[in-house]
């Protein structure tokens, strides 16, 4: 669900209308609305709430400071993936001491950050690193908290760019290695064994392969628990969203800003796993992203040409790939909504960013209500992994981003400016 509606044929964002933020700061930009993040915050909770449980929102997601601040506030944990992260949480007022630290490639530099800060736990993925750890945390006169992620050799069923839970991907440890690992482990006197975690993937939108990971780690993490003490038991992210409420209701539902009810709900989650993961007594740890931020952000862009081939008809806007990458990488579906509604005819439209590259796409041959130049356009669920996979290519200036709450806004990022692009270059000497 989202806090998007169209009032009076304008969309707003909560309270605020859409087409008045694009006057004042700009096109394209990202608009996050803080009262779908919190709804979706607390609907994890609540569903979780009769398990221990910590919720370490995905900083990976999206990782403006505004978001991060708005999370830390109703109390949410972080799960982190380089010192950058860690930092960001502390500039948002986040609580180091309830962040995970996770990622298959942890920089020594990283590594003494995150010690220093007194971070929950380490995610560890592989032997190596958790021979470094050891040695930084000796050489620092530390205890490093740590948990193994296991490879559960679980297939999530979703895109292989993003499914993590087999033997074919570089994540975690084979699962059938792990009993030893935690043998040596103990042996380590600058480790403090604190729990152990899996991730199977992202963007899943059917219960099962949760279950079938959760039922295949119990018995390893009840021996492992027994024999270490473990505190804790990270089930990793992965809840799915729903990018295309239409395919579902079977209605052009685009217009009416109409959500429909998601595949996999947090109440089904907690429905099929709190009966497994009760009984462990241990705290459950969950790592959102993409559930907490997906449908809080949209990505709005103005119609600069329309370009009609005979064949095909280009909508030739002012965002592009290295704005929103997901639609060009995954072959991702985002809706793409009209900022006033329109009951224009429905063409097939192929929406495109000036970008050099055939792939600069954003749907292809997609019944949307003719437009014309200077239109806006509103692509949804863009609130994770969208600014934050954003680039500068083609020497573009990222966008603003703007978070709503009720009908306040505040700019949690300026435009970027187009000189700033080269600020760090310099011309060669003679
Ligand atoms: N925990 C771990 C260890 C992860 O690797 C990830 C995501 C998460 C938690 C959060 O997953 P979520 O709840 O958001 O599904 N850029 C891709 C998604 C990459 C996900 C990477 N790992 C996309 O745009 O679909």
């Amino acid at each position: 669900m989202h806090h998007f509606r169209y009032v009076k044929g304008q969309l707003h964002c909560e309270g605020v209308a859409v087409e008045e933020l694009v006057q004042q700061y700009g096109s394209p930009l990202y608009i996050y609305s803080s009262q779908t993040l919190t709804h979706h915050y607390h609907s994890l909770e609540q569903a979780l709430s009769g398990l221990d449980h910590s919720i370490c929102y995905a900083v990976k997601a999206n990782s403006n400071i505004g978001v991060l601040h708005t999370l830390a506030k109703l109390g949410s944990g972080f799960d982190t993936v380089s010192q950058g992260e860690l930092m960001r949480v502390k500039a948002a007022g986040g609580d180091l001491g309830r962040c995970v630290f996770a990622g298959v490639g942890k920089t020594a530099e990283e590594i003494r950050y995150a010690l220093k800060s007194g971070i929950y736990a380490f995610n560890i993925e592989s032997l190596a690193e958790l021979q470094r750890i050891q040695a930084i945390a000796a050489e620092m006169g530390k205890t490093a908290p740590v948990a193994i992620r296991v490879n559960p050799n679980v297939d999530a069923g979703t895109h292989a760019k993003i499914t993590t839970g087999t033997y074919e991907n570089k994540f975690g440890i084979a699962y059938e290695d792990i009993e030893a690992l935690y043998e040596r482990m103990a042996r380590m006197p600058h480790l403090k064994l604190r729990g152990i975690q899996m991730h199977i993937g992202s963007q899943l939108t059917k219960v099962k392969p949760f279950v079938d990971a959760v039922r295949k780690m119990i018995p390893l993490v009840k021996r492992l628990r027994d024999r270490h003490g473990l505190e804790c038991f990270s089930i990793g992210g992965g809840l799915g969203i729903v990018y295309d409420p239409a395919l579902e209701s079977g209605t052009p539902a685009w217009w009416q800003g109409k959500q429909a009810k998601g595949l996999l709900t947090p109440a089904i989650y907690a429905k099929r796993l709190l009966p497994l993961l009760k009984p462990l007594g241990m705290r459950i740890l969950i790592e959102p992203g993409r559930f907490i931020a997906g449908n809080a952000g949209l990505l709005v862009t103005r119609v600069e040409y329309i370009k009609d081939t005979g064949k095909k008809h280009f909508v030739i806007v002012d965002a592009a790939m290295n704005d929103l990458i997901r639609p060009s990488f995954y072959e991702a579906y985002h809706q793409i909504v009209p900022i006033r509604a329109s009951r224009a005819t429905l063409i097939p439209t192929d929406v495109v960013g000036p970008i050099c590259e055939s792939g600069d796409t954003f749907c292809k041959n997609r019944p949307l209500p003719k437009c014309r130049e200077g239109d806006l356009l509103g692509m949804l669920s863009a609130g994770a992994y969208a600014f934050t996979m954003a680039s500068n290519y083609n020497t573009r200036a990222m966008p603003a981003e703007i978070l709503v709450d009720g009908d306040q806004h505040h700019v949690v990022r300026k435009r970027q400016t187009l000189r700033s692009l080269w600020q760090l270059e310099s011309l060669p000497k003679g």
